[in-house]
């Protein structure tokens, strides 16, 4: 293998930057030369690619969002935009692809790796953590650190009130942010993945207020919005002096956390030595729960 393009598609995740800094440092040092592709899938389609140097992307790799920039490119679904795409890669002697993205990035690595015979692999990026396959999706951790941030002085103004804030989380259609914030303050939420209960919520957060615990926070997730218009309805209707926020994109910006740093790092080693043993058409993926470890092994 002689030349690795690398590119970011989907939405932003902090994190990718980093990916792409060790990507690179593990791949020269194997003597193979790294293109970075702007702008994800389109930049490919227009043949956008960018020569990489180390000392940027060590700057980089302390920011957030993407340095190679990154886009939504429904177009790419259309053999004939992704032809264009291979012309592309053929012109540069890519011969080995990888992608960082999300769920809908790695649909379009699926017919890359059928269609065009180089390896493609990807590096799981999204800060939603909804990919089959792993458990951890890289910029997830920091968006939720993020997210901490912001509850943590809505809560300080909540509780001067006494108001109830329902506050909405990103996460697509996967409820991962708002249930990690939620269970991390011990605070109510509504997830996309459970049957909603909207009394037993209000009733929960009126008891909270009574037991002098003012700062009162309901997490739900975007794009609900039959949940959003209950969840207000039922606070209100309880007597509750109720307001409506949203997080938004501001955890796409925030700190790249400790745990997104080494956890890219860990991902671009793996992939690196997957690429090099001819891997195609997988993402790096990790899995884990925990488990019992007897206290009798800790005997000496
Ligand atoms: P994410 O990767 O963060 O989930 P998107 O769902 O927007 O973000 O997908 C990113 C890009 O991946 C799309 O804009 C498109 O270029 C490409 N893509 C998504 N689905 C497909 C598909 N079925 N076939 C080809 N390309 C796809
Ligand atoms: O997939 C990441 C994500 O931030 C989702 O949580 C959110 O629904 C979506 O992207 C927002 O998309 P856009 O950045 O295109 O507004
Ligand atoms: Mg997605």
């Amino acid at each position: 293998m002689k030349t690795v393009a690398i590119l970011t598609s989907g939405g932003d995740s902090p994190g990718m930057n980093s990916a792409i800094f060790h990507l690179y440092k593990e791949l020269t040092s194997l003597k193979i030369k790294v293109l970075g592709i702007e702008q994800g899938l389109k930049g490919l389609a227009a043949g956008k690619f960018k020569n990489l140097s180390l000392p940027e992307l060590f700057s980089a790799q302390f920011q957030p969002g993407s340095y190679l920039r990154t886009s939504r490119f429904p177009e790419f679904k259309d053999l004939k935009i992704r032809k264009k795409a291979y012309g592309q890669l053929k012109k540069q002697k890519i011969d080995g692809l990888i992608i960082l993205g999300g769920d809908g990035s790695f649909q379009g690595g699926v017919k890359i790796s059928a269609e065009y015979n180089i390896p493609v692999l990807g590096i799981p990026c999204t800060i939603d953590n909804d990919i089959k396959g792993t458990n951890y999706t890289l910029g997830f951790d920091s968006a939720v650190n993020q997210s901490l941030r912001s509850i943590q002085e809505l809560i300080l103004t909540a509780a001067s009130h006494e108001r109830v804030f329902v506050l909405e989380a990103m996460g697509n259609k996967s409820g991962a942010i708002t249930k990690a914030c939620a269970e991390a303050l011990s605070l109510e939420y509504l997830v996309p993945e459970t049957k909603p209960d909207y009394k037993a919520i209000t009733s929960k957060v009126k008891n909270n207020l009574k037991a002098g615990i003012f700062g009162q926070v309901v997490m739900i997730t975007e794009n609900q919005p039959l949940v959003k218009e209950e969840i207000l309805k039922t606070l209100k209707e309880a007597g509750l002096d109720v307001r409506f926020n949203s997080i938004g994109h501001i955890v796409r910006g925030g700190v790249v956390s400790a745990y997104d740093r080494l956890w890219s790092k860990q991902a671009a080693v793996f992939l690196t030595q997957c690429l090099q043993k001819g891997e195609s058409g997988y993402l790096c993926s990790q899995q884990q729960k925990m488990w019992l470890s007897p206290f009798s092994q800790l005997v000496k």
